[in-house]
């Protein structure tokens, strides 16, 4: 029989012991689930800083050593050998598709890729200059009305059809967003393309200007998405997970995850650090915004700097980062803010108050920059970062049906008014 360990607490005289749990790779846990029940304590971790709220198979993160890995397979092995089509199945269904089950899910791509064209005109209502991260949060919370099929407690075959809907069809709205805000007909996606192809095929095909796929585009694209695909408990994810746990529809809870991904804290990232080189470029040198940043009466912050779990290098941000250069010089493109990105990276790394507190860039630092070589405009940033998402939420949200019965629901300190004193 296997054997437990337990972590011994002592609770006002008395031993209180608690079980350990061991993950696969050595982390470890003691588990507070009968805690109060057992001393009348909650544990109180704001903002669960230091809190492991599931037990989860899909993605390991080492923010010491700068370690990613889905399903056990290291980023860096999957950027190199595989389409985000494959990482999307690979992060949904635990393994790498067979040649069978990647006809079979590129098929059941393909035939959920068009938007219901009575959702099309939704688009035409939304006001010139909406956020299209609030459109597409919207959007994804709709699709329950046309497609009801959606039942949160059963992993039937809707499931496969739900996901697939949501990979598919996520692609053919952003793209569709885009074609209106500038008043360009849409272009519809097509079945030969492969889904990065058929994303800037979307994106860029006109009438009068026919698009030509570049192989090097549709390269970086897949990179940028296979690298944004999941990133374990973070908090569009945690998001996901929790309103997933009150049995809501898997549509609902995505656009939820979508709300919070648009916080500049999280996928907002990517656009506020664009809009932050210029500023630095104006000014000419990064003092005076890093003053702001190390003022604390100010609220500034390095945009695309720290993380909560990496303490070293992001490693999506040092691929990137290698990618980014490579493409603009294949492209023959000069971006004077990837100048202002490198030296902003350059003084921040020789700086006492980043060094200190361990903040290195993180994947919003250079993607925009290639987003922007990729001619995608600077408010589709955020889209671009959901569209990659989608399959570590599913992933997640598929995981916590499986696995997961209880509702999340947190304590909380009271530290209001007393009846008495009211
Ligand atoms: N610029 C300046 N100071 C920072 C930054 C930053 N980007 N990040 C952290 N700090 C400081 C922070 O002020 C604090 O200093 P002190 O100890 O003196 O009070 C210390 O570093 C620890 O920071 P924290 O706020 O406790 O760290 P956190 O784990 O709560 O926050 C974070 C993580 C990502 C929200 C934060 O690093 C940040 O705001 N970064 C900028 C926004 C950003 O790039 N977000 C994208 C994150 S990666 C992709 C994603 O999750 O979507």
């Amino acid at each position: 029989m296997e054997k437990t360990e337990y972590i011994t607490l002592l609770v006002e005289g008395k031993e209180i012991r608690l079980p350990v749990v061991v993950g696969t790779e050595g982390e470890k846990a003691f588990d507070i689930s009968q805690l109060r029940k057992q001393t009348g304590y909650v544990a109180l971790d704001r903002s669960l800083m230091n809190t492991a709220v599931c037990c989860s198979a899909v993605t390991y993160v080492d923010g010491e050593r700068g370690i990613l890995r889905y399903r056990g397979i290291p980023i860096e092995n999957l950027v190199e050998t595989h389409s985000f089509m494959e990482v999307a199945y690979l992060l949904v269904h635990g393994t790498l598709p067979t040649p069978e089950e990647k006809r079979n899910f590129s098929n059941l791509l393909n035939v959920n890729s068009l938007l219901h064209e009575d959702m099309r005109h939704f688009f035409d209502h939304y006001p010139r200059g909406a956020h299209p991260m609030h459109i597409l949060s919207t959007m994804i919370n709709a699709l329950a009305v046309f497609y009801p099929n959606v039942d949160s407690l059963s992993l039937n075959e809707d499931i496969e059809i739900s996901t697939a809907r949501l990979i598919s069809m996520v692609r053919t709205m952003a793209a569709l967003a885009y074609k209106k805000s500038i008043g360009e007909p849409v272009v519809y996606p097509r079945n030969d393309l492969s889904y990065c192809a058929n994303f800037l095929n979307m994106m860029f095909d006109s009438p009068v200007a026919p698009y030509r796929i570049s192989e090097d585009a549709v390269r970086i694209l897949n990179i940028l998405l296979i690298l944004h695909a999941d990133h374990e408990q973070n908090c569009s994810t945690t998001t996901v997970r929790t309103i997933g746990s009150a049995q809501v529809n898997l549509y609902a809870t995505i656009s939820a995850g979508i709300s919070a991904l648009s916080g500049p804290l999280h996928g907002g990232a990517n656009q506020q650090v664009v809009q932050m080189l210029r500023e630095i470029e104006k000014d000419g040198d990064v003092t005076s915004y890093f003053n702001r940043v190390k003022d604390r009466n100010d609220p500034t912050r390095l945009m695309g700097f720290g993380h909560r779990v990496y303490k070293t290098f992001d490693p999506r941000a040092k691929i990137i980062k290698k990618e980014c250069h490579a493409f603009l010089e294949k492209m023959h493109i000069k971006d004077s803010l990837l100048e202002v990105a490198l030296a902003v990276e350059k003084a921040a790394l020789a700086d006492e108050y980043f060094i200190e507190r361990h903040l290195y860039p993180n994947v919003d630092f250079y993607s925009g920059i290639v987003y922007r070589a990729l001619g995608i405009p600077e408010n589709m940033f955020t889209v671009m970062f959901a569209l990659a998402r989608l399959p570590g939420w599913i992933a997640h949200w598929r995981e916590m049906i499986g696995t997961e019965t209880k509702i999340v629901r947190p304590r909380q300190i009271y530290v209001g008014k007393t009846w008495q004193n009211a």
